[in-house]
C-alpha cells in the first residue's frame, strides 16, 4: 500500500476592524482543525516572533508613537512580517501545519494604504517583499459596523486604548470600506463574513470555507 503523503500546510489569515471577533473565531477554528487531526499554529501580526513582538511594542504601545510617520509605520509592520514569515510561518507550512494568522499583509494594504493614504504601489511592493511566497490560501474579513467595533473596543477589559485604537471614527470607516473593496478585488481568496451574527453562526461559515480549501 502506498504511503499516505502528509497534507499540505495552509496559511489562513483573519482580518477586520478592532473588535470584529477575529481572535474568538481563530480559536474556534483551531479547535475544529485539531478535532479533525490537523496540526495548527495560531499567531498574530504585528508580532509572532521575539523580534516581531519588540516591533509590535513600538507600533502599538510606544508613548512617542503619535509622532510616527505613516511611512515608518508601514515599514515597521513590514519588518515584523518579514521576520514572521521566515522564522515561523514558512517553516511550519513546509511541515504541513495549518497556520492561522490574526492579521497579515491585507492589514497594511487597508490601514496604511487606504486609511493612512499611502500610495497603493509602494504598499503593495513592500507587502510582496515582506511575504515572499507566503501568500494566504484563504482570508476571512469579519465585517462589523464601525460603531459596533468602537463600542467593543471600549468594552474591553484592558485599561487604555492603544495607539491605533485612539484613531477617530473616520479612520475606522475608511478601514471598513477598504476591507470591503479589497474583498471585491480578490474574491477567490477573500471571504467576507458578517461579524454581527452569533459566534456559532460565524464559526460554521468559516468552517465551510476552510473545508473547501483543505480539499485543494
Ligand atoms: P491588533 O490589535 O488587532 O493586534 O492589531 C494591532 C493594530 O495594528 C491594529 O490597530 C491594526 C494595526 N495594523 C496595521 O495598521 N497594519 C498592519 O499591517 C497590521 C498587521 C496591523
Amino acid at each position: 500500500m502506498p504511503l499516505k503523503s502528509k497534507p499540505a500546510g495552509k496559511l489562513i489569515s483573519f482580518e477586520g476592524s478592532e473588535g470584529s471577533g477575529k481572535s474568538t473565531q481563530m480559536a474556534r477554528l483551531a479547535k475544529r482543525l485539531q478535532g479533525v487531526g490537523r496540526s495548527v499554529l495560531t499567531t498574530r501580526e504585528p508580532g509572532g516572533t521575539e523580534i516581531g513582538e519588540q516591533i509590535r511594542n513600538i507600533l502599538v504601545h510606544n508613548l512617542k508613537g503619535d509622532e510616527m510617520t505613516p511611512e515608518t509605520e508601514l515599514l515597521l509592520f513590514a519588518a515584523s512580517r518579514a521576520q514572521h514569515v521566515r522564522e515561523l510561518i514558512a517553516p511550519n507550512l513546509t511541515t504541513g501545519v495549518i497556520v492561522l494568522c490574526d492579521r497579515f499583509l491585507d492589514s497594511s494594504t487597508v490601514y496604511q494604504g487606504i486609511a493612512r493614504n499611502l500610495a497603493a504601489d509602494p504598499v503593495a511592493q513592500i507587502n510582496r517583499f515582506a511575504v515572499g511566497n507566503a501568500m494566504p490560501d484563504l482570508t476571512f474579513i469579519l465585517d462589523v459596523p464601525t460603531k459596533v467595533s468602537l463600542a467593543r473596543i471600549k468594552q474591553r477589559a484592558s485599561d487604555l486604548p492603544d495607539r491605533m485604537e485612539r484613531e477617530n471614527i473616520e479612520f475606522y470607516e475608511k478601514v471598513r470600506a477598504g476591507y470591503l473593496l479589497l474583498a471585491k478585488s480578490m474574491p477567490e481568496r477573500v471571504v467576507v463574513i458578517d461579524g454581527t451574527q452569533s459566534e456559532a453562526v460565524v464559526e460554521k461559515k468559516i468552517w465551510a470555507a476552510v473545508q473547501k480549501v483543505l480539499k485543494t
